[in-house]
């Protein structure tokens, strides 16, 4: 059964001059998605309109991931700081996956997408709550994409929780410090199991990471486009994956 919103952009991907080699595609490709207030903006429309767009580039970047061969796709779709946001904005966010997952879970089930989310479920409201868990728990056996969407999300705060939780096992001798390495940091994350990010894309123009995946990135490749999310499309992605590609990863080594 195809959805509306699949229909609607399930024309095939624009072609570009050059396409992205299929042997070396990221395994994971975090995104920032910035630029729907702007976007809005400029077309003298509330910003909620430019957010209501964006959740179409969602669509087109979550089919493009998948018709690439991305086995990870992180989009950061709510941050800890987002909450300072006019209450109207937020309460309009909030209702984001729900919306997205009523037009589009049947279509992501059927491409064998597995739906994840990482961030802090305190303080949602119980509709998004209920909506993503039910697109967890109907897409958890599925081996395809990966689709995480970073909700009420916050780099520090997981961090520090992940501290605290390796703090509390050690004053309870569970480990030791000398069992602290990097590989016991990964579990703790809410990355645990995902592998880090081989290329990050943010959208708008701004050249920051605004607390997204700061241990993971650590090593990831970047790339910033002016482009606005709204119209972030399947040639902007495959541009950033070509990019990557041109890249020599080097890790702190030669
Ligand atoms: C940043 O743009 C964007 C957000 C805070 C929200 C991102 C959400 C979406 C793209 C839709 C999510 C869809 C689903 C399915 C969860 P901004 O508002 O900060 O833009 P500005 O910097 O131009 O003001």
């Amino acid at each position: 059964m195809i959805s509306r919103l699949w229909a609607k952009i399930g024309k095939p991907s624009p072609q570009t001059a050059e396409s992205p080699q299929p042997d070396r595609v990221p395994q994971h490709v975090a995104i920032i998605m910035d630029g729907n207030g702007r976007w809005a903006k400029k077309r003298g429309l509330p910003r909620i309109a430019g957010h209501h767009t964006g959740m179409k580039a969602v669509k087109r970047a979550v089919k493009e991931a998948d018709r690439l061969g991305v086995k990870y796709l992180t989009l950061y779709a709510f941050s800890t700081e987002n909450w300072k946001r006019p209450k109207d904005e937020v309460d309009f966010l909030m209702k984001l996956p729900q919306q997205f997952l009523a037009l589009e879970l049947d279509e992501l089930i059927e491409k064998n997408v597995q739906v994840r989310m990482m961030g802090s479920k305190e303080d949602l409201p119980s509709y998004t709550i209920d909506a993503l868990e039910e697109a967890i728990a109907r897409t958890a056996d599925n081996t395809g994409l990966v689709l995480n969407f970073a909700l009420n999300y916050g780099s520090r705060k997981e961090m520090l929780d992940a501290v605290k939780e390796i703090a509390e096992d050690a004053k309870a001798g569970r480990l030791s410090p000398e069992d602290i390495d990097e590989q016991l940091m990964n579990a703790r994350l809410l990355t645990g199991g995902i592998p880090d990010p081989d290329l990050l894309i943010r959208t708008s123009g701004e050249l920051r990471l605004s607390n997204f995946m700061l241990w993971q990135l650590a090593y990831s490749e970047l790339w910033f486009t002016d482009v606005y999310w709204p119209e972030f499309n399947e040639a902007h992605f495959q541009e950033a994956v070509m990019q990557y590609q041109r890249r020599k990863r080097r890790y702190g080594g030669l």
